[in-house]
């Protein structure tokens, strides 16, 4: 089929190359001209696995291609996808000026019949207003549907996700477009889910809320963990292996970022609160994660009288591995407040620096490897559990100037720490004091160590 994708976020450009990788004609189109040059060559805009190769093929194939001109972008398509971005207003509700836009831009290009497809996050309702106004600027012209088609795929592995996702939402009070749309995906051989549009428009939200519920529930079962001597993982583990429950998404941190459960979970409060029903729980959640986000600079705190003039390396900037994506990323949190007690900041991030560069303060020292973040440091914080800090020896923290890590990410196996001279706290696990070859006068006895002790647990 002919299809134009409006948008090349993370959204519009996955979807724009893998629909042209199972066949299809594929034009996206996206104001930013020099972006649309950029991709023209294969180049793209977002750091993801796999992405640069497969706009390649396609670009090559002649299957996908990049314009700024929505006349010529809209000319042929039989279908349009919206994949524009639906920002956080300041009250916490979903920004749709993007996709009023996209509509009238539609409206005001179109020559025939079209089917419009929503891939965007949006408050439900909104697919019925898009088909209204899009109706209403064509005055009869030509025929409008509007179908709802929810995008799950996570950032890192949006390529895998699309081509072997769980499910395909298709929300569509319009029969024959509902059919269209399940016959474009069908080469990707993902079981459909067909419902009406409201619903569809829901469950794109629920699920995220439920997601972003399940780590807020394990992040305050690490916290309980803590006080009462237990470990996460094992609780985690034992509690997946229930299929009611199931692994995923219960691995304990600081809290979940990214462009979509903080913006999707605020946004889901409004659309409760603006039929007048609080969202208690999911208020709570959020909550939760707020503070979570913070708990690596409570922990340091715990550890030192003082950050004033000390040195602390933060491991990791991207709000998770294999992405360069900064948005709501808890690096950014943890940086202000390390900035505002007086620390000075050295980061490593394999993959987001440069992105984090135009967001952070001036006075942060980026190091090109873990090895020069940590040395000569009086703390190691990490925020992402990249494979280049998973990975890494830890002899390299034991020759810190204080060798104390603080890992936001359950890293390293605890077995595996005990064999090195390091002081590590993490996630829902009993801290290690093994950092016996340091002297330590005038350091401030961690709380969680005093709980540990009496639980019996600490056995240095
Ligand atoms: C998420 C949804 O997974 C995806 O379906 C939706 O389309 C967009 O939002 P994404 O934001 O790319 O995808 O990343 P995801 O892997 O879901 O992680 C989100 C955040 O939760 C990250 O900050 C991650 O570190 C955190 N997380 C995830 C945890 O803290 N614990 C977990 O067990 C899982």
């Amino acid at each position: 089929m002919k299809i134009s994708v409006i948008g090349t976020g993370y959204v519009g450009l996955v979807t724009g190359a893998t629909l042209a990788d199972i066949g299809h004609e594929v034009m996206c189109v996206d104001v930013d001209v020099q972006k649309v040059e950029q991709m023209k060559q294969a180049i793209s805009p977002i750091y993801e696995p796999g992405l640069g190769d497969l706009m390649a093929r396609n670009i090559a194939a002649k299957r996908l291609n990049f314009t700024s001109d929505p006349q010529s972008g809209f000319k042929e398509a039989e279908v349009i996808y919206i994949a524009v971005g639906t920002p956080e207003n300041e009250d916490g509700s979903a920004n749709l000026t993007y996709i009023e836009q996209a509509a009238k831009d539609i409206a005001d290009h179109i020559e025939n019949d079209i089917v419009i497809v929503v891939k965007s996050t949006v408050p439900v309702g909104t697919n019925h207003k898009i088909k209204q106004l899009v109706e209403a600027a064509v005055k009869g012209r030509a025929r409008i549907a509007v179908v709802s088609n929810p995008e799950f795929l996570k950032e890192g592995s949006a390529i895998q996700d699309t081509f072997y996702g769980d499910r395909i939402v298709i929300g569509s009070d319009d029969e024959p477009s509902a059919r269209i749309v399940e016959a474009i995906n069908e080469p990707f051989g993902v079981p459909v889910f067909h419902t009406d549009t409201r619903s569809a428009e829901m469950i794109k939200y629920a699920s995220n809320a439920f997601l972003a519920t399940k780590i807020s529930f394990i992040n305050e079962i690490s916290n309980i963990c803590e006080l009462v001597g237990a470990n996460v993982e094992n609780v985690a583990a034992g509690m997946g292996m229930d299929s009611r429950i199931g692994h995923q998404f219960l691995k304990a941190g600081i809290g979940y970022g990214g462009s979509c459960f903080p913006k999707d979970t605020e946004a889901l409060i409004q659309i409760a609160g603006n039929v007048n029903y609080e969202f208690e729980l999911l208020k709570g959640v959020v909550n939760v994660n707020r503070k979570q986000q913070l708990l690596l600079i409570e922990k340091l705190n715990a550890c030192v009288d003082s950050l004033a003039g000390k040195r602390v390396a933060v491991l990791g900037l991207a709000f998770k591995p294999k992405t360069d994506d900064m948005r709501q990323a808890a690096s950014l949190l943890i940086i202000e407040e390390l900035l505002k007690q007086g620390a000075e900041v050295v980061t490593f991030d394999p993959v987001a620096t440069e992105k984090a560069k135009a967001l952070l303060n001036p006075s942060i020292v980026y190091a090109n490897s873990l090895e020069a973040a940590v040395e000569g440091s009086d703390a190691a914080l990490i925020v992402t559990e990249w494979d280049e800090i998973k990975n890494a020896d830890l002899n390299v923290f034991a020759g810190m100037k204080r060798p104390l890590v603080i890992d936001g990410r359950n890293c390293f196996g605890l077995e595996m720490v005990k064999s090195h001279a390091i002081e590590y706290h993490s996630i829902g696990r009993p801290a290690i004091f093994n950092a016996t070859n340091k002297d330590f006068s005038g350091v401030k006895w961690s709380p969680e160590a005093e709980r540990l002790v009496h639980w019996g647990l600490n056995t240095n």
